[in-house]
Order: structure tokens, then sequence, then C-alpha cells
């Protein structure tokens, strides 16, 4: 357990676990489609993920290119969801494997769009990649193609994912679980 910012946060898989699953994952990816891969981050969350699974994709021999996508989902409630690109690539898509990267598959809207929308621009194949997989709330039929860990469905940090702009920064992906206690002054 550590204590940042005033709160409890519970690890739920360390940097060593991470580190150790990014070159797994690596290796799978290596076996799979890359021809002049293109690996997109979609941002913001995956930014650390994105950047650790790179370097170990050099690692296990491939050489890809890297872009950043910024997508956003609206709506909510009743009102069907929607997703849309806030900045875009700038690469030409067109032939190319793609493998995008993200932190969270949770209802799938996001990498669904975001695949579509690669094919749509003449993508060869577009597969997935996502540090977490918390499919209990899927509500598309999308699957990943190479998960890091299964997540409970608790609300996660960590790791260059955020509650409310914070704990991008942690190393680890943690749970927050409450309030630290003031600490007790000693008694003279
Ligand atoms: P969805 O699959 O379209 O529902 O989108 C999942 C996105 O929601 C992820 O890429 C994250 O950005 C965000 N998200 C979902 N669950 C969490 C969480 O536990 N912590 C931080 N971000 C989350
Ligand atoms: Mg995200």
């Amino acid at each position: 357990m550590q204590i940042v910012r005033g709160k409890k946060i519970e690890t739920l898989y360390d940097a060593a676990q991470i580190a150790r699953r990014n070159e797994e994952l690596a290796a799978q990816i290596a076996a799979g489609p890359t021809k002049d891969l293109l690996v997109i981050a979609v941002l913001k969350g995956s930014f650390i993920f994105a950047a650790d699974l790179t370097r170990a994709l050099h690692a296990a021999g491939l050489a890809p290119e890297v872009e950043f996508i910024t997508l956003s989902s609206y709506g909510s409630g009743t009102v069907s969801q929607g997703v849309k690109v806030i900045k875009d690539i700038d690469s030409d898509v067109h032939g190319r494997d793609i493998l995008l990267i993200d932190d969270i598959l949770e209802s799938g809207r996001t990498l669904t769009y975001a695949k579509e929308l690669m094919y749509e621009r003449g993508a060869r194949n577009v597969t997935i990649a996502v540090l977490l997989d918390k499919r209990e709330k899927r509500k598309t039929d999308l699957e990943a193609d190479y998960v890091g860990f299964e997540c409970p469905d608790h609300f996660v940090v960590g790791y260059g994912m955020d509650v409310a702009y914070a704990f991008r920064e942690l190393p680890f992906v943690g749970v927050v679980t409450g309030d630290a206690e003031e600490a007790v002054p000693a008694k003279v």
C-alpha cells in the first residue's frame, strides 16, 4: 500500500509484473502481422504502456513507426454514446499493419471506433493491444488481440491511468481504497 496525495493506493500489478508481461506481449506481437508496422497509442491513458511496449517491440526484433491519436467518448445514460477524434494521427495507414495500443478495454466503444476508422482508411490489418481487459463491462463484441492482464471491475489508476487527472505518474497499476488516516501526534 502506498499513500499518494493523501489517498491509500493498493497495488494491483507492480512494475516488475508489468515489465515481464510487456516482454511476453511483444513476443506475441512479433509473431503476428507486422508488415510496415505502425503502432498507434490511444491517448492519454496509454502513454506509459505504449512507451514500454514499443521498446519491448524493439527488443523483440521489430522496427515499428509510432503515432498518437486522442479520442473521446460523448453522451451518457440513455443517450447513445459515440466517439470522436480530438487529435488525429499524421501518417497514412493505407496497406499497413496497425497495432492500436490502449490502457483499458472496457465497453469496447473507443477501440471499435478506432479499429473501424483505420480499416476505412485502408489499413491492411488492425490489431489491438491493451494493458487491462475489463471483460465484465463490455458493451460490444470487440476482443483485444493482446491483453496484459484481466482487470477486476475496480477503477484503477497509475501507469498512465488517472482519476481526475491524478496518479498517471505511478509506476504500477493500483486501486484507490480510501483516504489516508491523519497521523496521530506522539504524546510528550
Ligand atoms: P471503452 O472501452 O470505450 O469503454 O473505454 C475505456 C476507456 O475508459 C479506457 O481507455 C480508459 O481511458 C477509460 N477507463 C476505463 N476504466 C478505467 C479505469 O479503471 N481507470 C482509468 N481509466 C479508465
Ligand atoms: Mg483511454
